[in-house]
């Protein structure tokens, strides 16, 4: 070894390693894709599966907690490993321009990888239910942006039925490529674990996301990369709960908007994966989520949005039925920049204002 490489081995100076190439590239055979089929990427996937130990300590047992960080994508939400494939696969078939209906995160993520693969990206939004950091990406990376004056379930209607009428390729999830790319995540988990882990916590809004890690769970049991499959356990805001009701919910309401949902189209899709997994749904308070919320920000340095914390307040809920020495990963779908309102009017921090420009001052202020 020469000097220069002893040096960049004592200190690690090598590029970053190892290099990710992207989830399509990663997991290739798992995906419907071909030689032909441009692939549409920024890295997306190969997020941290972190331990969390201020929730373990809340549940006790030698009970493993850890939290899967989707909001570490390039675009801050689970979004762009559906989108990656998406749009990989409307290019490859010679699309111009793709449209759909967003809470947020799907805007900014189709925005991002449309115009990355040379198309128009039109989204529609609930006029005023859309977190700053979100509309803020959306009109960045070059989006067509349509605010209705109704709610995320009146605009999928309207994209549906323009997807239908005109030539446009819509990137909602009922559009079967982002399943196949948000799979990937349940494979990501198995593979970092060396196992599946007993219970999946994961939000759910229109539900694709649940039945998209519920594919992948089985793909990988199936290929015996795990020799068990994890109870899905589903949490959904208590004014905006239709899986939980068993209903339409008409105007949902809470405080994370990116799963103010009342009508998920994916709802027959949850049904079975949380049937066949012998998992469980339910109801968590906008206050039980933003308590999560607060424990993820100040005790883990983890910011996500209030719609991931969805699943740790779930969790949280749940915690007596856990089984002891379980293993559990909760999915922070999205990071909290996306919504900076929410984090500044929802914190324990101690902040002093109006000081004046002096070190007496600042010290005094500090206790000393
Ligand atoms: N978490 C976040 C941060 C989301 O943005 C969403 C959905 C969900 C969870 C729920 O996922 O719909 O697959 O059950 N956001 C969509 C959007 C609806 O338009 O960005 P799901």
């Amino acid at each position: 070894m020469s000097l220069i490489e002893k040096i960049k081995d004592r200190f690690d100076l090598s590029p970053i390693k190892p290099k990710w190439p992207g989830l399509i590239e990663n997991y290739k055979k798992w995906l419907p894709v071909n030689a032909n089929t441009p692939i549409i990427t920024l890295k997306e996937g190969g997020t941290p599966l972190i331990r969390v130990g201020s929730i373990e300590k809340r549940i006790g047992r030698g009970i493993r907690v850890y939290v899967k960080y989707d909001g570490l994508n390039p675009t801050g939400s689970f979004k762009d490993r559906g989108m990656t494939m998406a749009i990989s696969k409307a290019k490859e078939d010679g699309c111009e321009a793709v449209i759909c209906a967003s809470t947020g995160n799907t805007s900014a993520s189709a925005a991002a990888y449309a115009r990355r693969g040379g198309m128009r990206a039109f989204v529609l939004i609930p006029d005023g239910y859309v977190a700053q950091g979100k509309l803020a990406q959306a009109l960045v990376y070059g989006a067509e942006v349509l605010a209705i004056k109704g709610n995320f379930d009146k605009a999928l209607d309207i994209v549906r039925e323009i997807a239908e009428k005109y030539p446009i390729t819509l990137v909602n999830s009922v559009n079967p490529y982002r399943i196949q790319g948000q799979k990937t995540s349940a494979f990501e988990i198995v593979d970092a674990l060396g196992e599946a882990p007993d219970w999946l916590c994961i939000p759910m809004g229109n539900a694709g996301n649940i039945t998209a890690y519920w594919m992948g769970f089985q793909e990988y049991f199936k290929a015996g990369h795990s020799t068990i499959l994890p109870k899905m356990m589903g949490f959904q805001a208590k004014g905006s709960a239709p899986l939980i009701l068993n209903a339409i919910v008409k105007e949902p309401e809470t405080i994370a908007t990116a799963i103010r949902i009342g009508n998920p189209v994916n709802r027959e899709k949850a049904m079975i994966a949380k049937e066949e997994s012998k998992g469980s749904f339910l109801a968590v308070t906008d206050e039980e989520i933003i308590n999560a919320y607060k424990i993820l920000g100040k005790e883990e340095g983890i910011f996500c949005e209030p719609a991931s914390a969805a699943s740790v307040a779930g969790l949280l809920k749940r915690k007596q039925e856990i089984p002891n020495k379980s293993t559990i990963v909760c999915v922070l779908t999205g990071n909290g920049l996306k919504d900076p309102d929410c984090a500044i009017t929802n914190n324990d921090a101690v902040f002093h204002s109006d000081l004046d420009a002096n070190l007496k001052t600042v010290a005094k202020t500090m206790g000393f």
